[in-house]
């Protein structure tokens, strides 16, 4: 559902508490964006009209109100980003410092087309604040949403420890002769956030919609979303835009990751490995997890088969143990 109205109140009227797995915003800059262009001398006139920014003044209480909200409406280990630039992040630092919000990463997205400057460094990034709310150890964090442990990157090292780096080099889009919105976010860069924070079917919700990017590629990617989007012109283009868009049509576009290889596989199972696979079954099992994914979840930790996590498990001594019994043996 998406609502034309200021996300504040909106949120209060429309949003229960606890409702959404992942928020991703970017919130107006507070930098008079509404007026940048004429400073920097950028073409606009495929910009839709009406852009709301917020004063410098009316910032921070702005800020405190919108995450508040955020931190109610996200569900337990759900996920939000925030985009910010640098003149007011420490705005929105002290507001998520004012919630339970728990801070997981700062990331840096680097970006083309960087505001020219002749007398001082250009400036070429953006941040993003990775929070989740607790408990923070169930968040939903794909590890492998993009590769798998063994894949190589062209310099010889982890491609998933470079995709999973906290400094992001994404282009921007350029979209010569197309209607846009000011400061639209890049797909590959929402598709970042979303494949590794959320799950098919979750809901992604953006308080700032803008051109609506972050619903296009939730729902592209299979999610359900909401939002709103207080300026009337860009929230009736792009709900117009929005019924273009198929659930799960960006899929069949993604890269098959390769299973995990499982190194320990065929590897005889040592009894200090074993005393570690049961301590580590319990701890997922207080933590709620179910059978299947504990094992599933041991499985990749231990780099061994299904199978062999399962026989140890189902061990007769330890299914006697009294925490195994209450899982579903
Ligand atoms: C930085 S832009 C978001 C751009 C968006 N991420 C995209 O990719 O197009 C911020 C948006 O928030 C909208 N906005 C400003 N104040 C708002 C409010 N109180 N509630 C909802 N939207 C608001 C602005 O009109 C603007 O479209």
């Amino acid at each position: 559902m998406f609502y034309n109205e200021d996300c504040i109140l909106g949120a209060k009227k429309y949003l229960k508490d606890n409702s959404v797995d992942l928020i991703i915003s970017d919130p107006p800059y507070g930098i008079g964006g509404d007026k940048l262009d004429k400073h920097y001398n950028r073409d606009e006139s495929n910009v839709i009209d009406g852009y709301v920014e917020v004063t410098e003044n009316e910032y921070p209480e702005f800020t405190m109100q919108w995450i508040k909200e955020a931190e109610r409406v996200l569900k337990p280990s759900g996920s939000i980003y925030i985009v910010s630039g640098y003149s007011n992040l420490r705005h929105i630092l002290n507001a998520l410092a004012n919630t339970k919000l728990q801070g997981k990463n700062h990331i840096i997205w680097k970006y083309n087309f960087g505001v020219y400057t002749s007398k001082k460094y250009i400036s070429s990034h953006y941040h993003i604040l990775y929070y989740v709310k607790p408990p923070c150890n169930q968040a939903t964090f794909n590890t492998n949403a993009f590769f798998a442990d063994s894949e190589k990157a062209e310099n010889g090292g982890s491609a998933n420890y470079l995709d999973r780096e906290d400094v992001w080099i994404i282009n921007r889009e350029y979209k010569p002769n197309q209607i846009k919105n000011k400061n639209e976010l890049p797909k590959t860069l929402l598709t970042k956030m979303i494949l590794y924070s959320s799950n098919p079917n979750d809901i992604v919700c953006d308080l700032f919609l803008g051109s609506f990017s972050t619903a296009k590629v939730a729902i592209g990617l299979g999610r359900k979303s909401c939002g709103f989007e207080i300026n009337k012109n860009a929230f009736d283009y792009q709900m117009q835009e929005m019924e273009k868009i198929k659930s799960g049509e960006m899929l069949s576009e993604l890269r098959q990751v390769p299973e995990n290889k499982l190194i320990n596989k065929g590897k005889p199972l040592s009894k200090e490995e074993i005393e570690i696979i049961k301590n580590k079954f319990t701890h997922y099992f207080r933590k709620g997890y179910t059978k299947k994914r504990t094992i599933e979840t041991l499985s990749k930790e231990q780099g061994r088969g299904y199978f062999s996590i399962l026989n140890i498990v189902d061990k007769q001594e330890f299914k006697h143990n009294k925490i195994a019994e209450r899982s579903l043996f």
